[in-house]
């Protein structure tokens, strides 16, 4: 009986593996390929622009501030690998208005021709308790981080359906995979993004247009930096329990799945274990995958019970502290 049953598991793995063709999709070549980053002049979307143009891919930066644009254009232009690569700057805010968004990207489009990849980089952190954030800054976190990467890639996916070209990549976090102290407008603007992509590339896989959800770990940028004076105690603590990321090294990893047409990208151990537990009904992208998120689930739901449980405490002992504090203030 256990020798049939293992029998019928070796069969099925191998039939696994022979359709695993037809699931993997053939890699994009990057060189002389078109790649928008919106968020490209700071963080972890200059770092993927210039890891796409040591590649010999041609790059449209898009940002706001025209000075941060052009300073990040010198840059990555150290990288070139030939003389005919360009990178080409547009100043615009991709969370206001549809019609300018899709305007610049057809002036991108008629400079450098149609887009094979789009990286939807561009976004904002403020954390803070529930109570505390501004009504304005949920809104504020939703439009940047998620309409502002749904209008870019409303106005590319038509020509990439047409041409059975393209790479649409969102850059949700690891708290679009789990919900932390002090993220309450954060995390809901990144999960928001992982329904986008599960939906979209169901639409559009059979056009050949693949798309990756990234979920980076802290990482060290000028946003990181910025969200860094926002964190009450207690999302700092639990932030400092893992190390903070190098963006090159993010950067590398988010091109690297891209290219592969991979859904998820993610970095280290803990973002191993927060993608394989948060898989879901997410597209798989190789049988591989597929078999090691069906092995590995239950073992790392097991940890990661004893993450939440260290995570609660760190929230109590905050919550003591400040008592004790005020009772100190009170008293003296
Ligand atoms: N750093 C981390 O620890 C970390 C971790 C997980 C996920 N992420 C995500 O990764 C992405 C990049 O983060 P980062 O830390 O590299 O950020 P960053 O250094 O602050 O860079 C953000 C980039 O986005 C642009 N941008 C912001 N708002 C924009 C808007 N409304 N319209 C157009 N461009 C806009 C900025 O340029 P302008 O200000 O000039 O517009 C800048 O180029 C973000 O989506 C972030 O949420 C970061
Ligand atoms: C974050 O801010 C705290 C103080 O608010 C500081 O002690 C810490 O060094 C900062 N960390 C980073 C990575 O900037
Ligand atoms: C997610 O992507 C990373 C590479 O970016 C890979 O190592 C990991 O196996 C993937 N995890 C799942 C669950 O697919």
């Amino acid at each position: 009986m256990l020798l049939l049953a293992a029998a019928f598991l070796v069969a099925f793995v191998l039939l696994l593996y022979m359709v695993s063709p037809l699931i993997s999709p053939k890699p994009l070549a990057l060189p002389g390929a078109h790649v928008v980053v919106t968020g490209g002049s700071s963080g972890i979307g200059k770092c993927i622009a210039i890891e796409c143009y040591k590649q010999g891919a041609f790059i449209t930066l898009v940002a706001r501030n025209e000075d941060k644009l052009l300073q990040a254009k010198k840059e990555i232009e150290k990288h070139s690998i030939n003389d005919k690569q360009v990178v080409l700057c547009i100043s615009v805010d991709v969370s206001q208005d549809y019609s300018q968004v899709e305007n610049v990207i057809k002036q991108a489009q008629e400079k450098l021709g149609p887009v094979d990849m789009l990286v939807n980089c561009a976004g904002m952190s403020l954390a803070g308790k529930f109570e505390d954030l501004e009504v304005s800054t949920f809104e504020r976190l939703m439009s940047v981080n998620y309409l502002g990467s749904v209008y870019p890639s409303r106005a590319v996916i038509t020509t990439m359906k047409e041409r059975r070209v393209g790479r649409i990549v969102f850059v949700s976090s690891q708290a679009g995979q789990l919900g932390l102290f002090g993220f309450t407008a954060y995390s809901s603007s990144k999960f928001a993004i992982r329904g986008l992509a599960e939906a979209l590339q169901m639409e559009v896989k059979p056009y050949n247009v693949y798309v990756t959800v990234a979920y980076p770990p802290d990482t060290d940028t000028p946003g990181f930096a910025e969200e860094n004076k926002t964190k009450p105690l207690e999302t700092r603590l639990i932030s400092e329990t893992t190390s903070v990321c190098k963006p090159e090294q993010v950067a590398k990893q988010i091109v690297k799945d891209a290219i592969q047409g991979n859904f998820n990208s993610s970095i280290g151990s803990d973002g191993y274990m927060l993608s394989s537990l948060t898989c879901g009904m997410a597209p798989v992208t190789s049988i591989t995958e597929g078999l090691q998120q069906v092995v590995t689930m239950g073992l790392f739901r097991t940890i990661a019970l004893f993450y939440l449980g260290s995570f609660d405490s760190i929230v109590r002992r905050c919550m003591v502290q400040r008592a004790k504090s005020e009772i100190a203030d009170k008293t003296a």
